[in-house]
């Protein structure tokens, strides 16, 4: 049985700005994506998604990396916190840091990321500057699975954004935000409606008859 399989409480790990998951919350509030937030998780107390989240009712925590032993300890007790919420899914939302073992062993298959970039080009990151910087003509977003490698998992959802000849960073960063704000909410649905497998590295959805 997977954790709080069945329900569609998902649980978002932040550590800024918090745009992704604001569209997460304005997606549900629209009626666009059917799914409720249980708990908004930030490695950082400055982050302003914190404040996001309050100013929606939902439940926000500070878990600060400084209140525990090593990078295994912060990963067990956010696993604790997300599996005692009755999470789903998790969210990683502009949250800045790998996420290691104990966490991906509490949720296999269940967490989800959103990157600025079409992987596996331009993990890690800046990838809009990469991206800028390589002189490609498209690129784009990406919403995959977590695994232990950095922006590395099977792909759920891609969206193509070009590269035009006047783009700054700050310009191509924007447009893919836009992009961004639209996938996401509707990757969480694709997933937590289930009905699909994972075959080596590419997530097959079932084919409605
Ligand atoms: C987004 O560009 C996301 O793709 C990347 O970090 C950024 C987070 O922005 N992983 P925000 O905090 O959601 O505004």
């Amino acid at each position: 049985m997977t954790p709080g399989s069945g329900s569609r409480s998902i649980g978002v790990l932040i550590s800024g700005r918090g745009s992704n998951l604001q569209s997460i919350i304005d997606a549900i509030a629209a009626g666009r994506l059917d799914a409720t937030i249980a708990v908004v998780v930030s490695n950082r107390a400055e982050a302003q998604g914190l404040e996001r989240a309050r100013n929606a009712g939902i439940d926000a925590v500070h878990l600060s990396p400084r209140d525990h032993a090593d990078r295994d300890a912060y990963d067990r007790a956010l696993a604790e916190l997300l599996l005692a919420r009755g999470v789903a899914l998790v969210c990683l939302a502009g949250f800045m840091r790998l996420v290691g073992r104990p966490l991906l062993d509490a949720f296999p298959d269940r967490i989800l990321n959103i990157h600025p970039s079409l992987l596996p080009s331009f993990p890690g990151l800046d990838a809009q500057r990469q991206a800028l910087e390589h002189g490609v003509r498209v690129t784009g977003a990406t919403v995959h699975l977590v695994n232990a490698g950095l922006d590395d998992g099977p792909i759920v959802m891609q969206a193509a954004v070009p590269v035009l000849d006047e783009d700054t960073v700050e310009r191509l960063t924007a447009r893919i935000l836009v992009e961004e704000h639209r996938l996401y909410p509707e990757a969480i649905g694709v997933m937590l409606d289930g009905g699909w497998s994972i075959a080596g590295r590419r997530i097959v959805r079932a084919v409605m008859s």
